[in-house]
């Protein structure tokens, strides 16, 4: 597992623009062995010096890796009787640039972390643009925190992100460091359960906010005070559903926030293989639920209920439906017979 590494500019790594077709001093490489394993090499100057990278099948010269542009085959090294190198015509690696998440998966990890299929939903659930901002809560190693920058680069969005564990946090910061997104983020070593938001971030200004911790319920006033009323859009992230039932039960009461879902997202790889093409053998089966949600102007709190909203939604789900026609023709009859207030 790579810890923590040499500096490297990550926007320039990452762009699109990017001028190196070549490894340089200090990437991050990968070599795709014959037996498909993947390894993620950093170009160190300590590498460099070190001149080989050997494998249990020979080895491959740094200055050969170098010379080589990305996405070329590097023959396998092996050495001759008199102690020469000798490129193996039938043994070879592949070389190819790394991406933000093969970097990412190799950080350094004290926490459990957002899978890629979670993040990268999410982000895009929460329309972040490089211009929004955001407030992270429950930093934990830095995995959400990064994916959010490597969205919102090159700015002038912002993750405001707080942390309560030092250690976590300190993690966190390396890893952000890492990836050069440093202009993108504040992070904040602080529990938020006891501290003041709007020390930190303007009241109704947040674009989108991202909670990661076991226990929201405490912070969720303080969440919809930071949120923008106009268009905010909320994401909680929780691993069992005692904890969901718990928002759902204080957003009901609350009834700040409106057009609740929850979803859960499963993917399954596949070996793909032409001739016998297949699921892998094992899938994580489960990483947590996303709680999605979106505030509500404080004047019209009261006005907008969960269960107004509930029978809503049932409405749209069977929209079209006979089910669907029948509902509404009965809660018109209804609202003829006993006025809007009625319930059916
Ligand atoms: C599951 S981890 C978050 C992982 C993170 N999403 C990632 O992808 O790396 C939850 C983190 O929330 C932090 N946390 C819990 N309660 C907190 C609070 N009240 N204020 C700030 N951070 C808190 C914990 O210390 C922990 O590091």
């Amino acid at each position: 597992m790579l810890r923590f590494f040499k500096p490297f500019s990550a926007q320039q790594y990452f762009s699109y623009r990017r001028i190196h077709t070549t490894p340089q001093p200090n990437d991050f490489i990968i070599l795709l062995m014959p037996n498909h394993k993947k390894l993620v090499i950093q170009l160190t100057e300590h590498k460099i010096q070190q001149k080989n990278i050997a494998f249990t099948e020979g080895f491959v010269p740094i200055s050969t890796i170098m010379q080589t542009a990305y996405g070329n085959v590097i023959p396998i090294f092996k050495k001759a009787e008199d102690g020469s190198a000798v490129a193996d015509s039938q043994q070879f690696l592949l070389l190819m640039k790394p991406t933000f998440h093969d970097l990412l998966s190799q950080s350094k990890r004290l926490t459990q972390v957002l899978f890629n299929k979670d993040s990268s939903y999410i982000i895009d659930q929460l329309q972040i643009t490089h211009q929004s901002k955001v407030l992270e809560i429950g930093t934990g190693s830095g995995y959400m925190t990064s994916c959010l920058a490597h969205r919102i680069q090159p700015g002038p969005g912002k993750v405001y992100s707080f942390e309560t564990n030092e250690s976590h946090y300190k993690t966190a910061q390396k890893t952000i460091a890492f990836f050069g997104f440093n202009e993108f983020v504040q992070l904040h070593n602080v529990n938020i359960a006891e501290g003041n938001l709007s020390q930190y971030i303007e009241p109704d200004s947040m674009d989108a906010v991202f909670l990661d911790l076991k226990d929201p319920l405490p912070i969720l006033p303080r969440v919809y005070d930071a949120l923008r009323k106009d268009s905010g859009n909320l994401c909680i992230f929780l691993p069992t559903m005692n904890q969901i039932v718990q928002v759902l039960q204080w957003f009901a009461t609350s009834k700040k926030f409106v057009m609740v879902r929850m979803e859960e997202l499963l993917l399954r790889s596949y070996k793909c293989n032409p001739s016998r093409l297949r699921p892998n053998d094992t899938m994580h089966a489960h990483s947590g639920y996303l709680l999605f949600a979106r505030p509500l102007q404080r004047k019209s709190v009261e006005l907008f209920t969960q269960e107004n909203e509930e029978e809503i939604n049932e409405d749209a789900n069977l929209e079209g439906s006979f089910m669907g026609l029948f509902r509404h023709d009965r809660k018109k009859n209804v609202n003829k017979t006993f006025g809007n207030d009625s319930k059916i």
